[in-house]
């Protein structure tokens, strides 16, 4: 069965917009544990303003106090130069750049027009060649926006074109308010992999209207083998209205092993991780598994009704 490759965020999507700081060394401990779960890449933090973002505004501290673990991928949201430097300084194994297809969330979350963002990340693209550092780019709101509604797929597939000519290694088709539905999905991912066979491509949902992990089944039966996903469940842009959770990894890995996929994670190690998780951000998390145990748990009790 097909191998799938699982990239956490919960440190950088998963955090952002948690009202109450989370400590840095509550941080680099819990990257540290997941490190040993089995992902391919860990979404670390982001180099953003620490005025727009004051949750990851220890980004150094928490780059420069993990440990880098042989196999697993350590990528940082990176927004604009400035960004990209302070990433160089502390040494990171991938760029992973962002900007909206849609022009108002774009304004929002970036404070500047597509063309002006485009603009800014060929230069920070360059620096990464540069550097011999990897680049993916992070397509926000690709299938809708919260503010000007669905995506025009001739608009997506227009900064795909874009950033695959820029030489970019990966692209995720990112899901920003859970507007995506399989069908649309499945369009997707067929036209963006037939048109660029040879760019890393990863599958970003959210679960904001409960269609996160259908979505999730939609493109993995299309050939994705890459998927973002967060601990818990947590997750959302800060400038994206009405934005919530990514899928959540353990309900991804629970699923994706029942269907006989080759995920190489440690679903045992992600529970206790998000278990430690709630205690962390003192609230019940949108995870069914972590409520419910995995469908090989079972009671002793026959329950009386
Ligand atoms: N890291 C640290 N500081 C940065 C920075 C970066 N990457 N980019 C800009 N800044 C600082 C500037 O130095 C300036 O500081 P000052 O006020 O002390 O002089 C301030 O931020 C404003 O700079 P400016 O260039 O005018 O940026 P802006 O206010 O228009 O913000 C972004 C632009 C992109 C930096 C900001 O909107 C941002 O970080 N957005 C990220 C949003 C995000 O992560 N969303 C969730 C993920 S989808
Ligand atoms: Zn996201």
């Amino acid at each position: 069965m097909k191998r799938v490759f699982i990239q956490e965020v919960v440190t950088r999507d998963g955090f952002q917009a948690e009202p109450r700081f989370i400590p840095t060394e509550d941080k680099i401990r819990l990257i540290n544990r997941l490190s040993h779960a089995g992902y391919a890449k860990i979404e670390v933090t982001s180099f953003t303003s620490p005025k727009a973002i004051p949750m990851l505004a220890d980004a150094e501290a928490v780059m420069r106090g993990i440990d880098r673990v042989p196999g697993v991928e350590y990528t940082v949201l990176i927004p604009n130069l400035r960004g990209a430097e302070r990433a160089l300084a502390v040494g990171v194994d991938e760029f992973n750049l962002v900007m909206s297809v849609s022009e108002t969330h774009n304004q929002s979350n970036l404070r500047m027009s597509r063309a002006d963002s485009a603009k800014a990340l060929g230069e920070v693209i360059s620096l990464a060649h540069q550097s011999k550092v990897a680049v993916n780019i992070s397509l926000s709101t690709s299938f809708g926006c919260p503010m000007s509604g669905m995506t025009p797929t001739h608009e997506l597939m227009h900064w795909i074109d874009h950033f695959v000519d820029q030489g970019v290694r990966g692209i995720s088709i990112c899901d920003t308010t859970g507007m995506a539905n399989p069908r649309q999905v499945t369009e997707i991912c067929e036209q963006a992999q037939s048109k660029h066979p040879n760019t890393q491509w990863t599958l970003h949902f959210h679960n904001t209207r409960g269609m996160g992990l259908a979505n999730a089944l939609a493109a993995v039966q299309a050939g994705i083998v890459r998927f973002d996903s967060s601990l818990g469940g947590l997750g959302g842009c800060p400038y994206a209205p009405g934005a919530t959770g990514n899928i959540c990894t353990e309900e991804l890995v629970h699923m994706l092993d029942l269907m006989g996929f080759k995920t190489h994670m440690n679903l045992d190690l992600l529970l206790e991780c998000a278990a430690d998780l709630r205690t962390l951000v003192d609230r019940p998390l949108p995870s069914q598994v972590l409520l419910a145990g995995k469908v090989d748990r079972l009671y002793d009790k026959i329950c009386q009704s």
